[in-house]
């Protein structure tokens, strides 16, 4: 579609960096599925797709919708060279090598290790909220697990996760209506790099030292071992793709519950629903709402051309809730079986934690539900991410609580609303809360 064809399609205005939608993107999404398909942003001059089978398709067409420039919009329009190893933004064949190379992190055997612990460390969060009638689940509960998980993962002290969470994180955040400002490139300290020396010089059995003795063929057949550069860099990746997600997906299932009491018996009575209700979080409301990619060849849409060298967003929200696809999309509903979403993104980028992701919330909740059954959350002191006032901050990139207020033992408050098709999302509650 040509830019003035998607103007001209309808006054539908999609905006990621806009709180007003971030608060509560679902109406927005509905009326991009309908309306503009293929929608275009003059403003910053990008494409977004919203249709689950259109989305299929260019998750599907790597060598055409490539991550090589950057998997978030601003990042492709400043043409940010990333550092060796930043898969996530690499396209075949250096991303295959990478990943490879990562995806041995996540063996069945290191992985049943880590069940042990997340349990442990599980049961002793919640045998200490499990007294209390007020409790954060972020502060206490999802700030708290994945960050150490990938700490236990990798074998790295927990100071210097705490560290580069704050990195990572302050390099995701916007300020409102702007673009996060990469001009100066990624810039993301390497914040382990002192750790991976050191473990150069004093090896254990951790995954440091395994990785450091990886030997492989690289993409230009040469035979070697990783780079400091390219091992670093793994270890930020997983550190920054790994927490504030995994953690968010804790948030939207703790709000989710709290909203439907009904399934929350559910749970409570049949445990092994857990693993539904998970996808159906993920689905309902996922942490990256959206991915980007950089368009590498000319797209003919129809009579239409979107031009090689374009932005575009694959809005994985909007696809969760295509009715296409999902009946009702815009009820959580945990009996729905099994819900094909796209939260772990789709083709050869897709989530390589997904596993660990769905351990731990799976984890998480099957130790809470022993220790707590019931909870409210109070939404008029929640804050979410990518909303806020000009104190707090926000992120495109990730969206989810960023505080979630919780009680117990006292009324329930008026009933929470949803917004979707053909409503609009100023004073809903739908998707988000108070700021
Ligand atoms: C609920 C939790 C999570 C969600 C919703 C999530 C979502 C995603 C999505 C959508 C992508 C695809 C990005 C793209 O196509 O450009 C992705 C990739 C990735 N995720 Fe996750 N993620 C989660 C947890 C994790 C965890 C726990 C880890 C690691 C410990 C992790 C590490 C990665 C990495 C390294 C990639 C890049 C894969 C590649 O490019 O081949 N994620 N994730």
């Amino acid at each position: 579609m040509s830019q003035s064809a998607a103007q001209d399609s309808s006054a539908v205005y999609y905006d990621p960096c806009l709180w007003e939608i971030a608060l509560n993107p679902y109406p927005v999404y509905c009326r991009l599925r309908e309306e503009a398909p293929l929608y275009y942003n003059e403003k910053y001059d990008f494409y977004a797709v919203s249709r689950y089978a259109d989305m299929q398709r260019y998750f599907a067409d790597h060598e055409t919708f490539i991550s090589g420039k950057g998997g978030i919009l601003e990042l492709i329009k400043e043409n940010v060279k990333m550092p060796e190893g930043t898969f996530i933004f690499e396209d075949p064949p250096q991303h295959t090598v990478h990943r490879r190379i990562v995806q041995r992190i996540f063996s069945p055997k290191r992985l049943s290790v880590l069940d042990e612990k997340i349990r442990d460390m599980s049961a002793r969060i919640f045998d200490e909220l499990k007294d209390r009638d007020d409790f954060d689940f972020i502060a206490d509960v999802g700030g708290q697990i994945p960050m150490r998980v990938i700490g236990m993962l990798l074998g790295i002290p927990e100071q210097d996760f705490q560290e580069v969470r704050r990195i990572t994180d302050s390099k995701l955040v916007t300020e409102e209506g702007k673009p996060v400002d990469y001009s100066d490139g990624l810039n993301l300290e390497l914040s382990f790099e002192r750790y991976v020396d050191w473990r150069m010089e004093n090896p254990s059995d951790d995954v440091i030292t395994e990785l450091l003795g990886v030997e492989f063929t690289d993409e230009n057949g040469v035979e070697r071992k990783l780079s400091q550069e390219e091992l670093v860099t793994f270890v930020n990746l997983l550190a920054g793709a790994g927490n504030e997600t995994t953690n968010r997906l804790i948030g939207w299932m703790a709000k989710s519950f709290a909203e439907n009491p009904d399934q929350l018996r559910d749970v409570v009575a049949n445990p092994d629903l857990i693993p539904q209700a998970i996808e159906e979080a993920l689905r309902l409301e996922p942490p990256p709402p959206h991915v980007g990619r950089y368009v590498a060849k000319d797209v003919e849409i129809q009579v239409q051309t979107m031009p090689a060298g374009s932005a575009i967003l694959l809005l994985v929200g909007s696809a969760n809730h295509d009715d296409e696809v999902f009946e009702n999309p815009e009820q959580f509903n945990i009996h729905r079986p099994k819900p094909r979403h796209m939260s772990f993104g789709d083709g050869i980028h897709t989530c390589i934690g997904n596993v660990l992701a769905r351990m731990e919330a799976r984890i998480v909740f099957e130790e809470l539900l022993q220790r707590i059954q019931d909870w409210n959350v109070d939404l008029e002191h929640a804050r979410l991410s990518s909303t806020s006032t000009s104190t707090s901050t926000s992120t495109s990139t990730v969206r989810g609580w960023e505080s979630l207020p919780t009680y117990r033992n006292r009324e329930r408050p008026a009933e929470y609303s949803r917004a979707g098709c053909g409503q609009s999302p100023g004073g809903s509650q739908g998707g988000g809360g108070s700021r």
